[in-house]
């Protein structure tokens, strides 16, 4: 019997600590009106000191099982599947420390790295698990510390990323018109541009040629105004396939979720698809781009104030290093973010 997967749980987590663009401007030589005018960023969440990302994908994890109803048991989900550039480190994969210690049992955990774009891929491989009929449940985690990754002295950098977790069930459902269900997902990836946004070290190529690193090269660098321009064209094309895929148009959208990178890149998106600005779900403006975990938090923010209604059609779309791209589209279902 053919399943489909659909959304039916939602949780997020953010770490507690807050910085503002004004304390940035403290030490960079940024100010408030900058980060506020060209990103629309006004404040953002850094895990404390020994905070790591499996601590807030448990978090959010934890959240997402609970709004699904399901116990952090065994069985209850059948994989864990985290998105990250920032795991606890560069092997073993995160997703197998967050299975255990959400109390999961032995399934299938593993880490997707396709940086923003991450939780779209997740998602797209969660659903292919459940059709395949691989899985019958599955815990979908994006979570980043890029505070961790961050050069400190790099104001175009540090003044845009924050931390954050967000997470989602899958679960198979026998009707593919049931609210929820992912449907159109698109993928697409240019390894071509790759150094557009790079952290130098801590993997093979570095290690192969040149020496112990500079410590400077661990850091995450991005040429922004170049990954501006590609991820509203990218972010627009695929999202334009999903909704020729599905028979969408593009002005029965009632809410886009993009990824929250910048103000003026949700509101360029909105032009390019056509859509009224508001349409476009924003929280840009309290978390940063939080990368993996961007938009399973800007759908908890959503889900929250009342803005995603049951019935309601969600068209979702991201872009980050890789390149990567890709978008997905749901009728959003009844359902609460724990
Ligand atoms: O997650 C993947 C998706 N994408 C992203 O996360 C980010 C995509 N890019 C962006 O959001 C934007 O490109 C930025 C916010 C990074 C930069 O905005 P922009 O409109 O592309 O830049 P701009 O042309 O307005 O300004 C660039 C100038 C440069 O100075 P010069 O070379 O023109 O003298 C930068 O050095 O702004 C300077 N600049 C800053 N000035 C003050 C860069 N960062 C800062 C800063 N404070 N924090």
């Amino acid at each position: 019997m053919t399943h489909y997967a659909a959304l039916a749980g939602l949780g997020g987590f953010l770490p507690p600590r807050q910085v503002t663009n004004g304390e940035l401007a403290a030490t960079l030589d940024t100010s408030e009106e900058w980060i506020t005018s060209r990103t629309g960023i006004r404040t953002r969440h850094w895990a404390g000191p020994g905070v790591a990302t499996s601590d807030l994908a448990v978090e959010a994890g934890h959240r997402a099982l609970k709004s699904a109803n399901l116990p952090l048991a065994p069985g209850a989900v059948d994989a864990v599947i985290l998105a990250t550039t920032t795991p606890d480190h560069p092997c073993p994969a995160t997703a197998p420390q967050v299975a255990a210690r959400l109390g999961l049992g032995t399934v299938a955990a593993y880490d997707i790295a396709a940086v923003c774009s991450g939780f779209v891929y997740a998602l797209a491989t969660a659903s292919a698990q459940i059709v395949a009929g691989q899985a019958r449940r599955v815990l979908v985690i994006g979570a980043e510390t890029y505070s961790t990754i961050l050069d400190p002295a790099d104001r175009t950098t540090s003044v845009i990323f924050g931390d954050g977790a967000g997470a989602v069930v899958l679960h198979a459902v026998p009707e593919a018109d049931r609210p929820g269900v992912l449907l159109g997902v698109d993928l697409g990836s240019d390894g071509s541009r790759a150094d557009l946004i790079l952290v130098p070290a801590g993997g093979s190529r570095q290690r192969s040629t040149l020496g112990e690193p500079d410590p400077r090269d661990r850091y995450f660098t991005m040429q922004g105004t170049k990954v501006f321009a590609e991820a509203v064209t990218r972010m627009g094309e695929s999202a334009s396939l999903v909704l020729a895929r599905i028979g969408w148009p593009r002005d029965s959208i009632d809410h886009l979720v993009g990824h929250q990178a910048n103000i003026r890149i949700l509101r360029a998106l909105a032009g390019w698809l056509g859509l009224p600005e508001e349409r476009a779900v924003v929280n840009v403006d309290r978390v940063g781009n939080t990368s993996a975990a961007s938009i399973p938090l800007a759908l908890c923010d959503a889900a929250a104030n009342g803005t995603l209604t049951p019935g309601s059609r969600v068209l979702l779309t991201a872009f980050g290093g890789g390149l990567t791209w890709g978008a997905a589209a749901l009728i959003w279902p009844d359902l609460n973010a724990a």
